[in-house]
């Protein structure tokens, strides 16, 4: 069996594609294990279901702070754990130049649009108001500019014609799931 790379998730929410990640890790030929799910918002459900399952959890708020010392608890946590690379997973906070710097190719993102369209926020509402058939997600190399890295996976979904923000979002979810743990399984296995 191929050596696994220990992955750490960091969320904000709800916590799916977390879910996702951490089903794909069970299949015998994954190339990854979730060591630690972590996250900014110490009330953030994705935390509790990790919990649940028996995975190491961190929770470190950023409230009236530096974010040096906030993230700084978050690496902290991270080495301890022996992580080796991070998986962002609708985490909602801008990482830092210097943490990026200190995971320099070591951090996946993934992100509701299919980049470099609609970086930020809002993706779904801006796909429907540019008129775009097309939606989807994308997997990319977190750098320093938000949504900016190099891309190494996408998925994409149609855009119906009565589609809302809220339905968008959740056809595109689905594809998310399937997209995230693929992606990042290619990832290590072109390492
Ligand atoms: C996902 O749709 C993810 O792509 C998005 O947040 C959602 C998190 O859902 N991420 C971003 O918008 C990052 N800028 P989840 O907590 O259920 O995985």
């Amino acid at each position: 069996m191929a050596e696994r790379t220990r992955v750490a998730v960091l969320l904000s929410g709800r916590g799916s594609n977390m879910q996702s990640l951490v089903a794909a890790s069970r299949a015998p030929d994954a190339r990854y294990d979730i060591v630690l799910v972590a996250s900014d918002k110490p009330e953030a459900p994705g935390l509790t279901w990790a919990a649940g399952q028996g995975i190491a959890t961190f929770a470190a708020s950023p409230k009236g702070r530096p974010k040096a010392e906030f993230e700084g608890e978050i690496d902290a946590a991270l080495r301890a754990a022996g992580v080796e690379l991070i998986a962002l997973a609708g985490y909602m906070r801008l990482l830092s130049p210097a943490f990026v710097a200190a995971w320099a190719g070591r951090i996946l993102n993934i992100h509701p649009s299919l980049l470099p369209k609609y970086k930020g926020l809002d993706t779904h509402a801006r796909a429907i108001a540019a008129g775009d058939t097309v939606a989807g997600a994308s997997v990319h190399l977190v750098t320093e500019a938000l949504d900016d890295g190099p891309v190494i996976g996408q998925t994409q979904v149609p855009v119906m014609a009565d589609d809302t923000a809220d339905t968008l979002a959740a056809r595109v979810l689905v594809a998310e799931h399937a997209l995230y743990p693929a992606a990042l399984n290619g990832f290590l296995s072109a390492r």
